[in-house]
Formats: structure tokens, C-alpha cells, sequence
């Protein structure tokens, strides 16, 4: 995902190459995620082309709204698409909770309507340094779980946690914690997703390139279209 100063992407630090793979199997429902970063997204031709659902950015930290967001969002909705919103963690700045309820207050809620995915919690390398924070990984499985409860309790539901295997192993010490409760959205450019985090028996989101045939990241949810919605509907 691209981060608002646009200097570093999950893609520079994840692909060897160019190459965008295509996995031989893409029957589950289809989608991209999006931010500010893809311009102009004309969601009716995404419909058109067999997708099912949309990520959107809605913030970072607690300083940052993405400016499309509401545009998007919007465009999502009156398209029929099923959209939900993300958060950039920036676990060093402010606390689980505090970046929570920012999302939470700008585009991350969500409702039991069919239509809204849970608000995903974005949380990868670091864009400018340290790649875990400066946070040991028990003070990172604790701001995770402090983001992941707040948002659990303002919502019903668990945020879905978006990260990659590496990343998640190196700074949370690969933690099983959010394996029985928050659904899982990994990021790998391969055709293969490869080995999950600790705990987690499958992925529900599979990342699985950083550019395709729509614009920005290509998705895909991991079962049926039924499966999709019900997660929509709590
Ligand atoms: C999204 O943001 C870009 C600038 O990044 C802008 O050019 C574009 O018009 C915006 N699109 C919408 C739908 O707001
Ligand atoms: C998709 O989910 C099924 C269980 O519903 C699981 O068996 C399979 O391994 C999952 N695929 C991935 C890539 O996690």
C-alpha cells in the first residue's frame, strides 16, 4: 500500500522485480485497494470488470486523512461495489487506541449493512526508518491488541489485520494473539501466498500484486462471494 509521502512501497521492499505475477486460480471475488496515490478510479468500470470489493485509505497516524477517501468511498458505493476503509498504522506516534478512534471518526466505522467490510489495520515496514517502530515486539503485539480492542468495541467487529509474513514475524515476534479473532489480509507477490503468520489456519484477503489490470493493489478474497458478504454483515 502506498503511504502518504509516497517513498517507499510494500512493492520496493517485497519485489525482486518488476513482474507481477498471476496466480494460475482466480475464481474467489476480486478486488483492488486504493488511495489518494491512484487519482481518478472510475468504480463503475471495476464492476465491469468482475470486481467485487474495494479497500479505500482513509488514514494514517492520527495527522493524515487521505483526500480521496470520501470521493471514493462514494464512487464505491453507488457503483455496488462492497468497500470498506484502512488505516496506516504508525505504531510509534500515539497509541493503539488514539489511532483507532481516528479512524474510527474518519471513514473506518462500519455497520452490519452488507455493504462495509471491517475497518483493516495497514501495519508493515516502516516508511522512514525502523522498520518495527522502535517498539519491541511485546510492546507491538500490545498496540496492536489496544487498536484491535477499540476498534472492537466501537464496532462489534475485529478489525482485519493487513500485513506481510516477514514483517509480522520480525516485530510482533510472530505473535498468534489476533488468530482467533481478527481475519487476516496478507500481502505476497507470488503465485503462492506462501507461510502465514503464527495461528492463523488461512488468509481471508490475499495482496497478491502491487499493479494489474484496475487500478492500485490487486486483491482477492479467500472463498465465495456469499463469504464476502457475510463478512459485510458481521
Ligand atoms: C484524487 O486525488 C487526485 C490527486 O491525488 C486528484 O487528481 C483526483 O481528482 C482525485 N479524485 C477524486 C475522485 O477525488
Ligand atoms: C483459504 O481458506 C481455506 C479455508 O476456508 C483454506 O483451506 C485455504 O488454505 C485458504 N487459502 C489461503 C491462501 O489461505
Amino acid at each position: 500500500m502506498k503511504v502518504s509521502t509516497g517513498l517507499l512501497t510494500l512493492s520496493a521492499v517485497l519485489a525482486s522485480s518488476n513482474a507481477s505475477p498471476t496466480p494460475a486460480k482466480r475464481d474467489n471475488p476480486q478486488g483492488v485497494d486504493i488511495s489518494a496515490y491512484q487519482g481518478t478510479v472510475d468504480f463503475d468500470s471495476l464492476v465491469a470488470n468482475g470486481l467485487s470489493f474495494v479497500y479505500i485509505k482513509a488514514t494514517e497516524g492520527t495527522t493524515y486523512v487521505d483526500e480521496n477517501f470520501s470521493d471514493y468511498y462514494e464512487g464505491a458505493t453507488n457503483a455496488g461495489l462492497i468497500r470498506g476503509g484502512y488505516h496506516f498504522a504508525h505504531p510509534s506516534s500515539s497509541s493503539g487506541a488514539t489511532q483507532a478512534n481516528y479512524f474510527l471518526a474518519n471513514g473506518g466505522g462500519w455497520s452490519g449493512d452488507g455493504i462495509t467490510l471491517p475497518g483493516a489495520l495497514d501495519i508493515e515496514y516502516n516508511p522512514s526508518g525502523d522498520e518495527c517502530y522502535g517498539l519491541s515486539a511485546s510492546q507491538m503485539v500490545s498496540w496492536v491488541q489496544d487498536f484491535s480492542d477499540t476498534y472492537y468495541s466501537n464496532t462489534g467487529v475485529y478489525p482485519v489485520i493487513y500485513t506481510t509474513t516477514d514483517w509480522w514475524t520480525t516485530c510482533t515476534g510472530n505473535s498468534a494473539a489476533f488468530a482467533s479473532t481478527n481475519p487476516l489480509w496478507i500481502a505476497r507477490y507470488s503465485s503462492s501466498i506462501g507461510t502465514l503468520p503464527a495461528g492463523w489456519g488461512y488468509t481471508t484477503f490475499w495482496q497478491y500484486a502491487d499493479s494489474g489490470a484496475n487500478p492500485g493493489d490487486q486483491d482477492e478474497f479467500n472463498g465465495s462471494l456469499q463469504g464476502l458478504k457475510n463478512l459485510a454483515l458481521g
